[in-house]
């Protein structure tokens, strides 16, 4: 699509539709800019990035209200309502709106002051973008349902995409001793941003291994969860973050049963919190977790770029320009 042939009105704003009678169902164009009532920050996206929530929920028909997809922001605040107490006109923010009706494909949202943090000055807002829904679904699942300890074996699977990349980095910085699962062209990858070790699933049987972990992450594939328990230590915990569908089916379905006895199967759903996000934010600050970004789409080619993220190989994250 040519990015210049959209003109944008008075009291509008570009952003990306879904309809599902159009080819592609998500196009750019002028709609209302919206305006905050006493519990919302208005921001001014500068950035935003895609999730596997975007692709997923497009594909089940789970549409969001607005017809705007888009978990991830930066940006800056715009206006607040009266009630706002956090933030002030002319932050710099970052943002996790997975479960506040999405919207990052625009050049305005609305959202609630508990699903922002001040964005962290040591990365521009296209890193920042990268950020939200993905490092804290993974610090959920390593530090909450996982319970990570220092010094223990930590296998992660799926170490290549959004999640896992952050799975990775904080795994790490938590003093684990890392096994990455991937494909051979992001072992080099995973093994940079601090795995011990690296599994290409493409070549070897993860589960041949003698090798017995205190905790396993399972972020992508489709593997039998008895062969997971398996390979768990005794009081080993295993937590399913992603993966096929039918793999999250069975995880919802079994693992409150296979949890019996002294290794547990989890399943993560994640809740967006800004607690979670404020310490994410903490460790950017502090040069203690980078996003890796594979590409920058500008938000005309939103379509192209869901079609891209959608085939489930992205080496880490997918970033989309609003503000070019
Ligand atoms: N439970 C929750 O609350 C929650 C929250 C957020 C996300 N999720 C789920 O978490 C999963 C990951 O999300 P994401 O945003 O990180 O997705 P993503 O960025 O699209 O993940 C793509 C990555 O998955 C890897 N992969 C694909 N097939 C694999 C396989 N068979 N074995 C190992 N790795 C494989 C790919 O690596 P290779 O190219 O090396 O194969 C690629 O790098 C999704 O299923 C998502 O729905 C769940």
């Amino acid at each position: 699509m040519d990015c210049s042939k959209i003109k944008v009105n008075m009291g509008s704003m570009k952003a990306v539709i879904y309809d599902k009678k159009t080819n592609p169902k998500l196009t750019l164009r002028d709609v209302e800019k919206p305006t905050p009532n006493d519990d919302q920050v208005l921001v001014k996206i500068h950035a935003s990035s895609i999730n596997a929530l975007d692709y997923r929920s497009m594909k089940m028909g789970s549409i969001p209200k607005r017809k705007i997809f888009g978990g991830d922001i930066s940006g800056v605040v715009e206006a607040v309502g009266r009630s706002i107490s956090q933030f002030k006109i002319g932050d710099q923010i970052m943002g996790d709106l997975s479960d506040s009706g999405l919207g990052g494909f625009a050049e305005y949202v609305l959202v609630p002051e508990n699903k922002l943090v001040l964005k962290p000055e040591n990365v521009s807002f296209q890193t920042a973008a990268a950020f939200p829904v993905a490092s804290t679904t993974a610090l959920n699942a390593l530090r909450n349902k996982g319970d990570i300890q220092k010094n223990q074996n930590v296998l992660i699977v799926g170490s290549a995409g959004g999640v896992g990349t952050f799975a990775v980095q904080l795994a790490k910085n938590f003093g684990a001793h890392i096994t990455a699962v991937c494909s051979t062209e992001n072992m080099e990858q995973s093994l940079k941003l601090g795995a011990n070790k690296c599994i290409d699933y493409t070549k070897e049987d993860i589960f041949t291994t003698t090798e017995r972990y205190d905790l396993i992450l399972a972020v992508n594939g489709n593997y039998s969860l008895l062969s997971y328990k398996r390979i768990l230590n005794k009081k080993g915990i295993y937590v399913m973050v992603g993966g096929s569908m039918k793999q999250i089916l069975k995880s919802i379905l079994f693992s409150r049963f296979l949890s019996i006895g002294a290794k547990k199967m989890r399943f993560l759903s994640m809740k967006a919190n800004q607690e979670d996000l404020q310490f994410i934010r903490d460790f950017i600050a502090q040069d203690k977790i980078k996003a890796t970004i594979e590409k920058e789409y500008p938000l005309c080619q939103v379509s192209e770029a869901m079609e891209h993220a959608s085939k489930g190989h992205s080496k880490g994250k997918i970033v989309i320009n609003v503000i070019e």
